[in-house]
């Protein structure tokens, strides 16, 4: 039996905006009682101070200082230097100062120093976001990719920001796919040894269930 350490008991779940990662990253946690964890939240804590501040989010050396002096939690609440920023991380203006944060290397690095520390913390858990499977954890137990077609992406996106229309939401959803993408530190990308679910035609149940039976089949639970 290898041993298990915080790094191998990790499950992430990775992909792109609107491909249901983040309920599904919540429902399986529930299901196997463990932590979870929502990275993407950390990036947008990131930003949402940096505008707070008066901080350009284009401005890399401050941003990464901000970054590496921050207080974070992110649990059910995301409180950042004590401020319960909840609602605000997910407002449209976060969301479009959040891609160009992500792709800051010292912030990068910053959060997943931390993200590794919160597995340590928690003996593991169901982690998601981007660079999960390929970056943060390559010992991963299970690695998830989640896919859907752009419309799907899009109408679910639109269906949780009822104040953006879904034309909006859409062209705000290709502008950071391919941010994401395109960007030269841990760009999205599918690691090599994980299970690619496309859920557009399927229920969240079923991928609940399919990534279940992944986290079984590697011992886990
Ligand atoms: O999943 P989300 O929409 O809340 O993510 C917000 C942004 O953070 C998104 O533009 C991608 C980025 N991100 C990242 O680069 N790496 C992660 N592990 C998680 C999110």
């Amino acid at each position: 039996m290898p041993v298990l350490t915080p790094d191998n008991r990790v499950v992430a779940i990775d992909g792109p905006a609107g491909s249901g990662k983040s309920t599904v990253a919540r429902a399986v946690a529930a299901r196997l009682g463990t932590a979870y964890l929502d990275t993407g939240a950390m990036y947008r804590a990131v930003a949402f101070v940096a505008m707070r501040s008066g901080v350009d989010p284009e401005d890399a050396e401050l941003v990464g200082r901000l970054a590496a002096g921050m207080t974070l939690e992110v649990s059910d609440r995301v409180v950042v230097n004590g401020v319960d920023a909840t609602i605000e991380v997910r407002s449209p203006e976060v969301t479009r100062a959040v891609s160009v944060v992500a792709a800051n290397p010292r912030v990068r690095e910053e959060l997943v120093r931390r993200q590794r520390e919160w597995a340590v913390e928690h003996s593991g858990g169901v982690v998601e976001g981007r660079d999960i499977g390929s970056v943060v954890f390559p010992g991963a137990a299970v690695k998830v990719y989640l896919t859907a077609s752009d419309e799907e992406r899009a109408v679910r996106r639109s269906q949780e920001m009822l104040e953006m229309h879904y034309d909006e939401v859409a062209a705000d959803i290709a502008r950071r796919d391919h941010a994401d993408s395109t960007r030269a530190h841990a760009p999205l990308t599918v690691a090599e040894d994980a299970v690619l679910v496309d859920t557009t035609s399927r229920s969240i149940d079923q991928v609940v269930q399919l990534v279940l039976e992944l986290v079984a089949e590697a011992g886990l639970a």
